[in-house]
């Protein structure tokens, strides 16, 4: 496992004047502002936009500032560990990367690079359906199992085709999304014309002049497309606008039947994503999937649901110890997934906040946000009293800002 290093200079933002300004990186908005300035805008705006008024996406993380830590004192807390497991899984920290779409667009072959410093980092990686690399691509980088994440499709003969490929990658748990049926409207992306790889219009050329980073890589790689539908699903050898492949090929008529087929046709270990109601919680438990994640997308799908973070307590209540439970929204910092940790969560995901490590500075953008979060995770425990992450529960937080 890595060790958690001291701050260093590591990034060297575009000249302001005739002076270069140097930044050191001290925590995932430094990273998320050096994205910002290296990713082309309709990538960048992407990764970071939520669904109509965003209310959702705001929420996830202003809710985890309104939760707050019991400071204990005079404790021995010299050794500690954040090691844990997930469905099984040895993970460093209960952090694990989420499946995110296009990451191959925030940096040129970014899933590779994302799964190896993941893989380096000792935590599970995931890879989407909607991602540029392929499972191939992935497989052939790493030695460590990752799990894929799938969509379920109108073509159910490029679903089994799917599944097929995610076992033949050596993928140890495939993640069944749930909330993804029909895609929320994300304005910047049809402002943007969203699509991968970018068309080139006068706009998106004079954006991606000031990207020059970004633009080098991409000349260097063959890895554009979404690499595990193109060439493979029926009909789709291109495959630009997101909107459109969402239309043609999400599958709004996914109900629990055909989780218990995905179940038995995988034959693996299985995580439902996109729980949010204590209801379909257990309804998630009768289908014996190995583990559920709180999921509102990212604040990406429907606007004016709740945060994730207020949404665990009843959900971990209403499981018992029937299944695991994973969390994802929101988390920028250790101290958000100690927060996820006290309330019941087993694990954690990032998305945004290793995209934008990967955006700002590739494989080791991604690894210095694994770092930043764990340093937070393991200082935050101890100043709670706590040595191993595995005794951490509701005692560390402060009674009356957590919701129960
Ligand atoms: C896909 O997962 C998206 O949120 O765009």
């Amino acid at each position: 496992m890595l060790q958690p290093t001291d701050p260093e200079p590591v990034a060297h933002l575009p000249p302001v004047g005739i002076f270069h300004l140097m930044t050191v990186i001290t925590n995932v908005e430094d990273l998320r502002l050096l994205a910002q300035k290296r990713v082309p805008r309709m990538f960048y705006d992407y990764a970071a936009s939520g669904s109509w008024t965003e209310s959702t996406l705001r929420a996830n993380e202003t809710d985890f500032q309104t939760i707050k830590l019991r400071q204990r004192v005079a404790v021995n807390i010299e050794h500690r560990s954040t090691a844990t497991t997930m469905i099984g899984t040895k993970a460093a920290m209960p952090v694990a990367i989420a499946p995110t779409g296009m990451t191959g667009m925030q940096h040129a072959d970014g899933e590779i690079l994302a799964a190896k410093a993941a893989e380096k980092f000792g935590i599970p990686f995931t890879l989407s359906t909607m991602s540029i690399c392929s499972l191939e691509d992935v497989a052939a980088a790493t030695t460590a199992p990752f799990w894929f994440q799938l969509y379920v499709m109108r073509d159910r003969d490029f679903i089994e085709r799917l599944i097929d490929r995610a076992k033949a990658a050596r993928c140890s748990a495939l993640m069944l999304t749930l909330d993804l049926q029909i895609l929320g409207q994300r304005h910047k992306d049809l402002k943007n014309g969203l699509s991968a790889p970018p068309r080139l219009t006068i706009g998106n050329i004079i954006n991606m002049m000031t990207k020059p980073r970004w633009c080098i890589g991409m000349l260097g790689t063959k890895r554009r497309h979404f690499g595990n539908v193109v060439g493979h699903a029926k009909g789709v050898n291109t495959m630009g606008s997101l909107a459109e492949w969402s239309n043609r090929q999400l599958d709004p008529t996914l109900n629990w039947g055909d989780v218990e087929w995905i179940k038995k046709r995988w034959g693996g270990k299985l995580i439902l994503k996109g729980i949010q109601d204590a209801e379909d919680a257990r309804l998630a438990v009768n289908t014996g999937a190995d583990a559920l994640i709180v999921s509102n997308h990212g604040g990406r799908q429907l606007d004016g649901a709740e945060s994730s973070i207020r949404a665990l307590p009843a959900i971990v209540d209403s499981v018992g110890s029937g299944i695991e439970v994973h969390m994802d929204g929101g988390i920028r910092s250790g101290q958000d997934v100690l927060k996820a940790c006290a309330l019941g969560a087993r694990g954690t995901y990032i998305g945004r906040a290793f995209l934008y490590g990967l955006g700002a500075m590739g494989e080791a953008g991604v690894t210095k946000a694994l770092e930043l979060i764990h340093r937070e995770l393991d200082l935050t425990m101890a100043f709670c009293g706590k040595t191993q992450i595995e005794q951490v529960d509701r005692s560390v937080l402060l009674p009356g800002t957590f919701p129960v």
